[in-house]
């Protein structure tokens, strides 16, 4: 059995790879190794007989060469961030899944299995419930509204605050780019992928965390900047009024669940999240590391918020639970895995720890009152 692993370079990408090496599959990686994620432009050290191609998803005769021999093909690539160049979003993220499928029906490849990294982020806002008036999908925050520093999500109806329920897989509404591309990703590969009879699987990933998350990649941010920041007695600078909430998964879960839907026909056709089912609030998420680092390094909550930013998402994780899949891994053994793999590669370099100053200049981080 052969997988090609798009973007195993990456984070997910290669303890995927580790772990397809680890269970005796022959393993590829296509990865145009990003500098926004790769700033050295050196892959990871894969294991021996891994093969590596340098080369970009959305390059056909890349990709067909890529696919060539190959029984299964597991698509992590992507493009992630929060600046505004908003057409490369869908130019990597949905047209590489939409050539990914040309290609297999062009070349009439026999392939047993298709997974696609989806997220999260397809929610949106995510899902609530009024009291008065039931459940609603609402639109994101208004400027205005954050401006005021009224962080709470209300109903469109009667304005009182909602609650936020555990995100299921039914109901879809993204906004950012980003998501939007990532739910055309899985509407396209569980369309093209059920038309034309090529199992596939989309996993809607949590935050995933873990050793090895990219350290460059100003997406990924929660777990490296509060630790880079309390690893250096900085405080942590916490968005809103820390008390938004959202959903941990350790790496290893992640990778579980791609093998498990790699087994069972059952899972074709379907998108599932992979989360920990479970709230963190920021604030929680920051005492955590506080105590992990063992310093009082001070909480700093300046009545900041970054535009776009959702206020609750949580994923319920009954569906996959359905299939044999429950997350084994908690935020504690997270940050003791991510701190330990920190130390084994001599600490968070220099030049990564002032995301917060770069976003501030983009324009992405706010202050409420101005
Ligand atoms: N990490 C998370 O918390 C998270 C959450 C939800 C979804 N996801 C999804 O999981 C997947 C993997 O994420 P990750 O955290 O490992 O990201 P990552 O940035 O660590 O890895 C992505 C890899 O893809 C490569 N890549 C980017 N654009 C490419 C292109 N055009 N051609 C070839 N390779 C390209 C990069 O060089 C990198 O090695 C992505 O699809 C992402 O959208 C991740």
């Amino acid at each position: 059995m052969r997988v090609l692993v798009t973007g195993g370079a990456g984070f997910i990408g290669s303890h995927l790879v580790d772990r397809f090496h680890a269970e005796g599959f022959e393993v590829r990686v296509l990865d145009n190794l990003d500098p926004k994620v790769h700033p050295s432009g050196r892959p990871p050290q894969f294991p021996n007989d891994v093969e590596f191609i340098r080369g970009d998803v959305t390059d056909r005769e890349t990709f067909r060469y890529a696919l060539r021999d190959v029984d299964i093909v597991s698509h992590q690539a992507a493009y992630q961030d929060y600046m505004p160049d908003f057409s490369r979003f869908l130019a990597v993220n949905a047209v590489s899944t939409a050539l990914l499928y040309e290609l297999i029906v062009e070349e009439r490849m026999k392939i047993r299995k298709v997974i696609v990294a989806s997220s999260q982020a397809v929610y949106g806002e995510g899902q609530y419930a009024c009291q008065q008036h039931g459940p609603f999908l609402p639109i994101p925050r208004s400027t205005e509204q954050l401006q005021r520093g009224e962080w709470e999500v209300t109903c469109p109806q009667c304005n009182q605050r909602a609650t936020p329920t555990l995100l299921v897989e039914e109901h879809t509404n993204p906004y950012n780019q980003y998501a939007v591309s990532k739910l055309a990703q899985e509407k396209t590969a569980l369309g093209l992928g059920w038309i034309h009879g090529i199992p596939t699987v989309a996993l809607r990933y949590s935050i995933t965390q873990g050793p090895r998350q990219s350290l460059f990649n100003h997406y990924s941010g929660i777990c490296r900047i509060f630790v880079s920041r309390a690893l250096t007695g900085d405080p942590l600078v916490i968005y809103e009024d820390g008390l938004q909430t959202r959903d941990f998964v350790h790496i290893n879960d992640v990778v579980n669940a791609n093998m498990l839907v790699l087994e069972k026909n059952a899972a074709d056709t379907q998108a599932f999240n992979v989360g920990s089912g479970q709230p963190t609030s920021v604030i929680e998420y920051a005492q955590r590391v506080r105590e992990k680092i063992g310093n009082d390094v001070e909480l700093c909550i300046p009545g900041e918020y970054r535009s776009g930013d959702n206020r609750n998402s949580v994923s319920s994780i009954a569906k996959l639970r359905g299939l044999g899949w429950a997350p084994q891994r908690n935020l504690s053994d997270i940050l003791d895995d991510f701190l330990n793999w920190v130390e084994t590669i001599g600490g968070i370099p220099q030049q990564v720890r002032d995301a917060y100053s770069h976003m501030k200049e983009a324009g992405v981080v706010l202050a409420a009152g101005q």
